[in-house]
């Protein structure tokens, strides 16, 4: 039985629903993708099927996760996290979360300045310079907020067990 004074050790989250679930999933596939056919320097951008690709790629990208933003945020609800958890953990939760997009949207948007810049008459090497070192800044910061986020998934799992990690996973068998 659960004391009055442990109110979130119940497996009280409602799981998301089979789209965000979908969509969750298939976006850590495209990272992993992202980042294994990472660019090496920016001279590859020369092959224009190539500029091609990463132009396709990051736009398909973007649209992804904008339409998986308005998803969460507009219609299926954006966390799972019970109301009687602590502020901190909400806090904690809004900001990865959103960290979590930002650093997408970063990546993708300098890379798509990265492109259009390497194919400009008027935006010079200072300007392709600055945007990869967004560019890259972006691509260290998102495995940080990952990591995060799964120990934060993680901790619900082992500490809270609150039913926030089944209810992106469905039902473990411990
Ligand atoms: C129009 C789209 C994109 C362009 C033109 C572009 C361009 C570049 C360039 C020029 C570099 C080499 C930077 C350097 O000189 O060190 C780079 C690196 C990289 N990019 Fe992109 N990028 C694009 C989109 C993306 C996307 C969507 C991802 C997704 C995760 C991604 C992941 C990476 C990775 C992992 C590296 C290697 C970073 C490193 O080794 O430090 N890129 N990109
Ligand atoms: C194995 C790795 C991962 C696990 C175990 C995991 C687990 C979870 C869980 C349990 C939730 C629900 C949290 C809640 O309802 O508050 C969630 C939501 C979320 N996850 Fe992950 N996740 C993983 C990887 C990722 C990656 C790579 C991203 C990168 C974008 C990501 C982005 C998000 C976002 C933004 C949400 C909030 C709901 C939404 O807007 O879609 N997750 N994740």
């Amino acid at each position: 039985m659960t004391s009055a004074s442990e109110p979130t050790l119940k497996a009280t989250a409602k799981p998301h629903g089979f789209v965000t679930r979908g969509i969750h999933w298939i976006s850590i596939l495209l990272i992993g993708y992202g980042y294994l056919k990472g660019l090496d320097n920016v001279d590859q951008l020369a092959d224009p099927a190539l500029w091609q690709f990463e132009v396709v790629f990051a736009s398909g990208m973007g649209l992804f996760f904008l339409f998986r933003l308005f998803w969460t945020q507009m219609v299926a609800g954006a966390t799972r996290l019970p109301q009687a958890a602590p502020k901190w953990e909400h806090a904690a939760s809004r900001t990865v979360h959103y960290g979590l997009y930002g650093s997408v949207f970063t990546i993708v948007g300098s890379g798509l300045a990265i492109a259009f810049a390497y194919r400009s008459a008027v935006l010079g090497d200072w300007f392709i310079n600055a945007t990869i070192a967004i560019h890259e800044a972006a691509l260290a910061v998102l495995p940080v907020l990952i990591a995060t986020h799964v120990a934060g998934a993680l901790w619900h799992k082992v500490i809270r067990r609150d039913g926030v990690l089944e209810s992106m996973t469905g039902k473990f068998p411990i």
